[in-house]
C-alpha cells in the first residue's frame, strides 16, 4: 500500500491563461514532491473545477515535459467563487468548496491567477482555507509584485509585430494603429510601444487627444517620414471618453441602493460598449486629419499562446518553487511576489481589490517621452 503523503496540496489555474503556468505548475509539482513528499492534486478549469471537486492527480510523470508548453495543462475559467451560476441564478459556493477541501483531506490550495483570481483567494482564505497565490497575467497589473509571468513573452510578441508593422506602414505610406491587450492597464503596449520604436504609445493611464497624435504624425511627415506607427493599448480612450467612463465608475461607486447599484453598472456597461473599436474610430480620425490612409492590427489572443520565453519560464519556476517550500512551512495567506531577483510572500489582503496601473511619471514613461516618442497627451 501507497504510504500517505506528509501533506496534500491543491493546484488550480484561473483568469485568462498566459505564458508560463505550466512552468509554474511543475515548478510547484516537482518541489513539493521531491523535496517535501507532499502529494498534489490539480483542480480541472479553474474555480469550476475547484467548486465541482473535479481534479486530477498532479504526479512525476504529469509533470514531465510541460515546462515548454503554452496555455494550461489544468484548464482554466474565469469564474467567481462567491457568485457561481446555477440554474439562473447566482450562487456562493465557498461553504461547498470548504465542506470539499476538508473532505478531500487538504492542507493547503495553490492558486496561480491574475487580480480576479486574488480575490477569489482572498475569500476562500477568509472562510478557513489555507491558501497562496502565485501572480500571472500578461497585463502586468497585479498589485504587489514587480511584475507577473506571461508579461514579457506577451512583451516579446507585441513587440515583433510592432517591428513588423514598420516596413509596411513605411512600404504604403500608412498609419497603421497596432492594437495591443492589458485590460485598464498600459503596461504592455508602453513596454512592447518603447521596444517595438512605436513612433505614438497610447496607454489608458494618460488619455490622449487626436490632436496631439496627428501633431506627432504631421510632423514626421514634414521629416520627409510619410508613415507612422501607433501602438495603442485596448483600454486606452481619449479626453472625452475618459470623462464619460470615470464619471460612470463614480456612480458605480457611489450607489447606495441594490437598484441604484444595478441602474449605476448598466449604464457603465452602456458607455463601455459605445467605446468599443476605438482603435478603428481614432484611425478614422487620423486618416481625416493628417490624410494619411489608416490600418488597424488587432493582436489579441495572439499575445496570450504559444511557448513562454526563457525569462517567463524563469520567473514561473522560482516562484512557483517558493510556493511549494511555503506550503510545505505550512505558511499561507500570501501570494508569492516576484521581488527584484528574489521573492516576497505579500499578504493577499494587500493584493486583493487592487490594480497596479502605470504610474504618469513611471521610469518608461519618460524614457519614452525623452526618445521622442508621443503618448498622445
Ligand atoms: O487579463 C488578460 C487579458 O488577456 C487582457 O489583456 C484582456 O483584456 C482579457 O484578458 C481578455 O479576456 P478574455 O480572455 O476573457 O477574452
Amino acid at each position: 500500500m501507497a504510504s500517505r503523503k506528509s501533506k496534500r496540496i491543491g493546484i488550480l489555474t484561473a483568469g485568462g491563461d498566459s505564458p508560463g503556468l505550466n512552468a509554474a505548475i511543475r515548478a510547484v509539482g516537482k518541489t513539493a514532491i521531491g523535496h517535501h513528499d507532499m502529494e498534489l492534486i490539480g483542480f480541472r478549469d479553474g474555480i469550476t473545477g475547484l467548486v465541482a471537486n473535479r481534479h486530477v492527480p498532479l504526479d512525476g510523470r504529469a509533470l514531465s515535459g510541460i515546462l515548454t508548453i503554452g496555455g494550461t495543462i489544468l484548464g482554466t475559467s474565469r469564474d467567481k467563487v462567491h457568485k457561481m451560476p446555477v440554474d439562473d441564478e447566482s450562487v456562493d459556493m465557498v461553504p461547498t468548496v470548504a465542506r470539499q477541501y476538508e473532505e478531500e483531506g487538504l492542507d493547503g490550495l495553490i492558486l496561480i491567477g491574475g487580480g480576479g483570481t486574488a480575490k477569489n483567494a482572498m475569500r476562500l482564505a477568509d472562510a478557513g482555507m489555507n491558501v497562496l497565490m502565485l501572480p500571472k497575467t500578461i497585463d502586468n497589473d497585479i498589485a504587489g509584485t514587480d511584475t507577473s509571468f506571461g508579461f514579457a513573452t506577451a512583451t516579446e510578441i507585441a513587440t515583433e509585430a510592432i517591428d513588423r508593422v514598420h516596413s509596411t506602414a513605411h512600404s504604403h505610406h500608412r498609419i497603421i494603429l497596432t492594437e495591443v491587450m492589458g485590460h485598464n492597464a498600459g503596461w504592455l503596449t508602453l513596454a512592447a510601444g518603447i521596444a517595438g520604436g512605436a513612433d505614438v504609445i497610447l496607454i489608458p493611464e494618460i488619455p490622449y487627444t487626436v490632436e496631439k497624435v496627428a501633431e506627432m504624425i504631421t510632423a514626421r511627415m514634414d521629416r520627409g517620414s510619410s508613415f507612422s506607427v501607433v501602438a495603442v493599448a485596448e483600454g486606452a480612450r481619449d479626453v472625452h471618453d475618459t470623462a464619460d467612463y470615470e464619471a460612470a465608475r463614480l456612480l458605480v461607486k457611489a450607489a447606495k441602493t441594490p437598484e441604484g447599484s444595478r441602474a449605476a453598472k448598466a449604464h457603465l456597461a452602456h458607455v463601455e460598449d459605445t467605446q468599443r473599436e476605438h482603435s478603428f474610430r481614432l484611425a478614422r480620425a487620423l486618416e481625416s486629419a493628417t490624410g494619411l490612409e489608416s490600418r488597424v492590427t488587432i493582436l489579441g489572443y495572439v499575445q496570450r499562446g504559444g511557448t513562454p520565453c526563457a525569462a517567463d519560464r524563469l520567473l514561473a519556476t522560482r516562484i512557483g518553487a517558493v510556493a511549494a517550500d511555503l506550503a510545505a512551512a505550512g505558511e499561507y495567506g500570501y501570494m508569492v511576489a516576484a521581488r527584484g531577483e528574489g521573492t516576497e510572500p505579500v499578504p493577499l489582503a494587500e493584493v486583493a481589490g487592487k490594480v497596479k496601473l502605470v504610474p504618469t511619471d513611471h521610469d518608461w514613461v519618460t524614457a519614452a517621452r525623452k526618445v521622442g516618442t508621443s503618448l498622445g497627451d
